[in-house]
């Protein structure tokens, strides 16, 4: 093998088949050149020649197909088996409410401080690396309280490099967390090194939290299904670039972001729609002078905002709308419908328009470019 995977029965027999499908070709230009004179026979060989090559494709791709098969079926065999040990099952119920009890602490300025410097010196010119642009450094930083505080205790305060820093095994922290850390890491760390694995993570499945990983880079203690930076992260982490991702998130960026402008000078009322049309509950698109607008129903009462979410383009009227907030269908980031801030950051907004009920009308004052 020249691919740099472990040989398996199926690549043996997918190799032997691509050397049966070789001999067949081969078999078959012979009969071919005799069947130059015979019509009858010609048709006959030509089938058999375009199914042996068809068959050694088939072989070819099989040959590839197969080694990789093997390596993600052992990883997930590894995987499965290691998450039902009854050793992963303690420490997955110790670290998860280890996790939660971080959310009581108090977590001083002066860590903070730290995190950010940590971020801005050796986080970003790194991310900078992979991605287009400049990365914009409060896109990244840790919101949540167990998320700084672990990341202040594991990953900026070790003196490793980033991504060795789960080799400092003797680090922990003062809380209960310490406390389960210092049991369980060095074990989670032999069993990644031997396996080859970069990382372990324990998830909750409930929340998406990685309440424990083995190699404490920036995705510690942040949730899988609420944190959008991981995908940025995973880029970076793997050393992926991904070309133009960095120009989406400074669409974001709160000194960058120009489009949440509401203020509407000359208000030019036109009808989107009539009564009815929109239900309780739903947003559904319009096109006003030039740009579509969405317009949502949510307790009786209707608004209208761009229809464009900030982050990647989705159409916000496919949201889902809940407690005078609408959840991008693409992503989850979720707007004010009030004023269109990303509530996950105040300086970032789509732009909203006024909107009134006249008669039965529903109509929507959008500004002419
Ligand atoms: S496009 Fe990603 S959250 Fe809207």
């Amino acid at each position: 093998m020249t691919n740099g995977f472990r040989s398996s029965p199926q690549v043996d027999e997918a190799e032997n088949e691509a050397d049966q499908a070789e001999v067949g070709v081969f078999e078959l230009v012979i009969p071919r050149r005799e069947a130059a004179l015979v019509p009858g026979p010609l048709r006959g060989g030509r089938q058999a020649l375009a199914d042996s090559i068809r068959r050694q494709l088939v072989s070819n791709r099989a040959v590839k197909t197969n080694p990789l098969k093997d390596e993600f079926g052992m990883i997930r065999d590894e995987v499965i088996t290691l998450s039902a040990s009854e050793g992963v099952t303690n420490a997955m119920k110790a670290f998860k409410a280890a996790y939660t009890g971080l959310n009581d602490v108090t977590v001083p300025r002066e860590w903070d401080d730290k995190i950010r410097a940590f971020y801005a010196d050796e986080f970003l010119p790194n991310l900078k690396k992979n991605v287009d642009g400049d990365p914009v450094l409060d896109v990244y930083l840790p919101r949540l309280i167990p998320t700084r505080y672990l990341q202040y205790h594991y990953m900026v305060q070790s003196p490793m490099p980033y991504k060795q820093k789960g080799q400092d095994l003797d680090r922990t922290d003062p809380s209960p967390y310490g406390e389960v850390h210092k049991r369980y890491h060095r074990g989670f760390h032999d069993f990644a090194s031997r396996f080859g694995f970069e990382d372990v993570y324990l998830i909750d499945h409930e929340t998406g939290d990685i309440v424990y990983s083995t190699q404490k880079t920036a995705d510690l203690g942040t949730s899988l299904l609420h944190d959008l930076r991981l995908l940025v992260w995973a880029g970076y982490d793997k050393g992926i670039g991904r070309k133009g991702s960095s120009d989406r998130l400074q669409e974001c960026d709160p000194l960058l972001l120009t489009r949440g402008s509401s203020s509407v000078s000359e208000e030019t009322y036109q009808k989107v729609a009539t009564v009815g049309e929109i239900p309780e509950g739903e947003g559904r698109a319009f096109e006003v002078n030039d740009r579509m607008v969405a317009v949502f129903l949510d307790e009786g009462e209707y608004f209208a905002l761009e229809d464009s979410c900030p982050h990647q383009g989705a159409p916000l009227s496919d949201g889902m709308v809940c407690g005078k907030t609408v959840t991008c269908s693409w992503h989850g980031w979720k707007f004010d419908l009030g004023d269109g801030q990303w509530l996950d950051s105040p300086h970032t907004r789509v732009a909203t328009y006024p909107v009134r009920v006249v008669g039965d009308e529903i109509q929507v004052a959008v500004p002419k470019d």
